[in-house]
């Protein structure tokens, strides 16, 4: 049976797509038809898997190595984007870091820094130079990755709870700026997803992992495709009425 594809002649680009929910993410776009999809991504080796990948599949995936907390890198990565490829359709801002487990008064300025620097300033900064992309050919769809952490607080995670609760404060302003200039700007909120994320997590601190099962309504963890749909959907013409949204993708977490 031939996949749909909602995504033909798309070029997009997806952050932290070497790995997790980003690398399903940019999997699935190219599976539905992007023309491509540029996987962009601090980790060079995650990179080349998923080229490799790509040309095992006959799948349109380039790879772009870049550290999205740093404005010369997004900017070379949107310009590198367009020189190329002449437009920019969807973007989906994904990369991040969870930093240290630890109570808010010992939270280190070095992880603060560094968490924000990944989940807030890189979306902040990846976000600037697509909007003015998409500003220029009057089209476009951006997805940034929050979290249920954006939503509620987390304890022993301020600076990661922080950071994604400024990821939805980006979006929602974002999506008003630009209401009527034909780029819309969403957000999903993931509950526990099955990643290298958790498993650094679950790593650190085993009783994390019955801990993620007991808190997901569903009574399992969620895999990355399934937050992958979600973001294909509100990146798609399917949800052209949708724009400022954090859509919650989270076995039912946030429903408490
Ligand atoms: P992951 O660790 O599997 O993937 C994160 C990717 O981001 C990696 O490929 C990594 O190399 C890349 N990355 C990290 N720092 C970067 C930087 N400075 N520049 C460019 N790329 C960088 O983790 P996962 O779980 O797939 O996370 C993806 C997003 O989903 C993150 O923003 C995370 O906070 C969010 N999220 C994850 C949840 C989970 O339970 N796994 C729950 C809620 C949100």
């Amino acid at each position: 049976m031939k996949m749909s594809q909602p995504f033909k002649d798309k070029v997009v680009v997806v952050t932290g797509g070497s790995s997790g929910i980003g690398y399903a993410t940019a999997i699935a776009l190219a599976e539905q038809g992007a023309q491509t999809a540029v996987i962009a991504d601090i980790n060079q080796s995650g990179l080349e898997s998923a080229v490799a990948y790509g040309n095992q599949h006959e799948l349109s995936i380039e790879s772009m190595q870049l550290d999205v907390s740093s404005a010369e890198n997004v900017e070379r990565m949107i310009k590198t984007v367009l020189d190329k490829h002449g437009r920019l359709d969807c973007a989906v801002n994904n990369a991040g870091i969870e930093g240290e487990m630890k109570p808010t008064h010992e939270c280190s300025e070095e992880n603060w820094d560094r968490v924000m620097g990944v989940n807030l300033k890189g979306i902040w900064l990846s976000m600037k130079y697509e909007l003015q992309a998409m500003l220029a050919q009057g089209s476009g769809s951006i997805v940034n990755v929050s979290s249920t952490a954006g939503v509620g607080g987390l304890p022993q995670w301020s600076a990661y709870s922080a950071s994604k609760h400024g990821v939805l404060g980006l979006t929602k302003t974002a999506a008003l700026e630009y209401a009527k200039t034909g780029v819309r700007i969403n957000a999903v909120c993931p509950g526990a997803i099955e990643t290298a994320m958790t498993d650094r997590i679950i790593e650190r601190e085993p009783s994390m992992k019955e801990m993620y099962v007991q808190l997901e309504p569903v009574g399992r963890m969620g895999q990355p495709a399934e937050v992958a749909q979600a973001i294909l959907w509100l990146l798609s013409e399917e949800a052209s009425f949708v724009t400022g949204h954090a859509m919650h993708v989270d076995g039912g977490f946030l429903s408490f």
